[in-house]
């Protein structure tokens, strides 16, 4: 039988789901991007796109930290979120509620990163990990402000007058 797992065991496997859910990610970002309607919104995708690199590259440096290859495992939970946009993306081609699917389903995303972040830092907290915790706040705080401007980006694609001026 297997030794017990322990709490650092789940740390190393949270964080190889979370830098492979960020790879996922990267390369949904643009899709996205090129299927909004909205300049905000092409631009909110891509700028997110480039945060997300550096994202990437902050699990990188906690891989480090723990003296572990950095390595990805597959997260069925992404897949499926943005399996689920990519059927937004088609269904709603071309209609006026194009935009809020795809922020419905960035909102997706970023509930996610935000609760596996949450988790990381607050186990990184408990484990000694000191220096692993700035990365993966820098991360959460991201996520965070990203979900706060999809909202606001939600807000206004949901205004009538926002769809007038787009259908114009
Ligand atoms: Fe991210
Ligand atoms: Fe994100």
């Amino acid at each position: 039988m297997a030794t017990e797992k322990t709490l650092n065991d789940l740390f190393l496997d949270t964080l190889k789901d979370i830098y492979f859910a960020e790879k996922q990610i990267l390369k949904a970002l643009p899709k996205m991007a090129r299927a909004a309607q909205s300049e905000e919104g092409k631009a909110g995708f891509l700028q997110h796109r480039d945060e997300t690199q550096g994202q990437i590259e902050r699990l990188e440096q906690v891989f480090e930290i723990l003296g572990k290859p950095a390595r990805g495992k597959t997260c069925e939970a992404i897949q499926g979120i943005i399996a689920e946009g990519e059927e937004i993306m088609e269904e709603y081609k071309g209609t006026s509620a194009l935009d809020a699917g795809l922020i419905s389903s960035a909102q997706a995303v970023e509930h996610y990163e935000i609760a596996r972040y949450g988790t990381l830092k607050s186990w990184a907290n408990q484990l000694g990990l000191t220096d692993a915790i700035p990365l993966l706040d820098a991360n959460l705080q991201e996520e965070i402000a990203t979900d706060q401007k999809l909202t606001a980006l939600g807000e206004a694609s949901a205004n009538p007058k926002g769809a007038k001026k787009k259908a114009s």
